[in-house]
């Protein structure tokens, strides 16, 4: 008798607790999920291409031993000097646009110096990166013809703080004039016949600091007079003018640039912003704490912040947003990998960068109608970069993933995303919002949804209400790995690569999905 009371106790004791069970776990999913309300039929503005662009710097390894091994190198296959392996991974990334030579670099660089029969040309000391001498065999040609073989635009940012007007004024017409002049004689002795039609240039760099050392109001005069000495010898496509602008937070900078410049002589303001933990004291690349990670991600995720307010200063001299806002420098700065010159800005790049490039990136796209142009600093070998390369090996980075499985967003049309009740990622009483997401449709009508979650332990369960779409068919990608701090190295290139993503479910509209822990998620809905 006592032995069937038992039997029936444990009976109801493993229901009740059973019951409990479902109650908990109905509470924790209604606690984590995130609901976001992507409206595909009101899909208006583009996200134009070139927010996927780089940024090539003379600085350390990145042109010498990164882009360029020289036309005489027997041991790395390459196209007139440029590595072969470089060029068919930039390709396959769909690189819209590349920013060169600088930079700090550009405000010291004479192109003359840089273009005739390379045994003839002036070395230059690179004054602001390790102070070494540089030969300048890759110059103008080499790059505009490397951009050709990549089918990216160039971007030539041009020499304002230590060059001159005539200086610049005959640059442009040396790669656009198309007839008879000087400048275009001099190209044609050069071996190029055709002018390259060069439609985006930067009028100085960083012109508060390492561009001269200016103030707002003084260089937006210096830029009117350069400006308006840049001729549009261009058939094809209207010049494209930059000004160099604010660093992060200054938003005075923007202000004075946008009410004394007017709107005549300029396309496009720039912002450089990084996410550096403390300049003092950056931090080692791979070896991290999760106080640090969560630091980094705090200032990554300022993006957003400045985006917003340089843009709603520019909306007061330019409601129709005709000038563009170009983030023409961003990415994680750490401190040099141990060994390396430190003038040379040779990191690692993690999960962590993967991090900041997937929020980053959304903060852009969903900003598409003033960010028109961005330029991860830099390609190859030098901050973020997207490849790294030791001799004749060369390896594919998390942010080199990162930014081919968004570059679908690619010219396609914003979809608005609306996210409710976002999970937070808290540490040491700090609190950051887990989830990230941006969406596009394009000209086939193919939906893509990129979501991160950036928190370093919890999975988040998403629900993405798609409105205004019949597409039922999904596939997705992932990049994830065990660690916040792996990456691929030269021993292990292919340690953190995409893979197929199946956590995901689509029924009458509504797109479940869990993101793991420190993951980047792009999602496929197609018909
Ligand atoms: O990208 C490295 C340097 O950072 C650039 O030369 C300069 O513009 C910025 O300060």
């Amino acid at each position: 008798m006592k032995m069937e009371m038992l039997k029936i106790s444990v009976k109801k004791w493993m229901f009740s607790s059973f019951l409990l069970f479902l109650l908990v776990s109905t509470f924790v999913v209604a606690q984590d999920a995130t609901t976001i309300y992507a409206n595909v039929d009101q899909a208006q503005t583009t996200i134009n291409k070139n927010i996927y662009g780089h940024f090539a710097e003379h600085l350390g390894r990145c042109i010498y031993g990164g882009f360029y091994v020289g036309e005489d190198n027997q041991e790395i296959p390459n196209t007139d000097g440029v590595r072969n392996d470089v060029i068919a991974a930039l390709r396959e990334l769909k690189v819209p646009v590349l920013r060169w030579p600088g930079g700090c670099f550009a405000d010291t660089y004479h192109w003359k110096d840089g273009i005739g029969p390379k045994e003839d040309r002036p070395t230059i000391v690179n004054q602001w990166w390790g102070g070494v001498t540089e030969d300048n065999s890759f110059g103008t040609h080499d790059f505009l013809n490397l951009c050709e073989a990549i089918d990216a635009d160039p971007y030539l940012a041009a020499n304002v703080g230590s060059g001159e007007v005539k200086e610049l004024a005959d640059w442009v017409q040396y790669v656009n004039h198309g007839g008879v002049s000087p400048m275009a004689d001099l190209r044609r002795e050069n071996g190029r016949e055709d002018p390259w039609n060069v439609k985006y240039w930067g009028v100085g760099n960083e012109a508060w600091g390492c561009g001269g050392n200016m103030t707002a109001e003084y260089y937006a005069n210096i830029y009117k007079q350069y400006a308006t000495f840049m001729a549009d010898w261009s058939n094809t496509s209207k010049i494209f003018r930059i000004a160099s602008g604010a660093s992060d937070g200054d938003y005075n900078w923007t202000e004075v640039l946008m009410k004394n410049v007017g709107r005549n002589l300029i396309e496009g303001v720039a912002l450089h912003s990084y996410s550096v933990i403390d300049w003092g004291n950056k931090g080692s690349a791979t070896d991290f704490s999760e106080s640090q990670y969560f630091t980094t991600m705090q200032r990554a995720l300022r993006m957003e912040e400045y985006v917003t307010r340089h843009s709603t200063i520019m909306d007061k001299y330019d409601p129709e947003k005709r000038i563009a806002l170009v983030v023409d420098e961003w990415g994680g700065w750490y401190d040099v990998e141990e060994g390396t010159n430190p003038g040379f800005l040779y990191q690692q790049n993690t999960m962590r960068d993967a991090m900041i490039a997937g929020t980053t990136l959304n903060i852009f796209n969903n900003h598409a109608d003033r960010v028109r142009m961005a330029n991860l600093a830099q390609t190859i070998n030098v901050l973020q970069a997207v490849i790294l390369t030791d001799e004749e090996r060369m390896i594919l980075t998390p942010t080199y993933h990162v930014m081919k499985m968004y570059n679908v967003h690619q010219d396609a049309k914003l979809i608005p995303t609306q996210l409710q009740e976002n999970p937070t990622y808290e540490l040491e009483g700090k609190s950051l919002p887990a989830v990230s997401v941006s969406a596009s449709v394009n000209e086939a009508g193919v939906v893509h949804v990129s979501l991160v979650n950036i928190h370093s332990t919890e999975s988040q369960n998403v629900s993405v209400m798609l409105r205004g779409t019949e597409n039922s068919k999904v596939s997705g990608q992932i990049l994830a790995s065990d660690q916040l701090q792996d990456y691929n190295s030269f021993d292990e290139p292919t340690k953190i690569q995409p893979k197929e993503f199946k956590d995901f479910k689509l029924k009458d509209g509504e797109l479940t999905v869990e993101l793991p822990p420190f993951s980047v998620v792009v999602l496929k809905v197609n018909n």
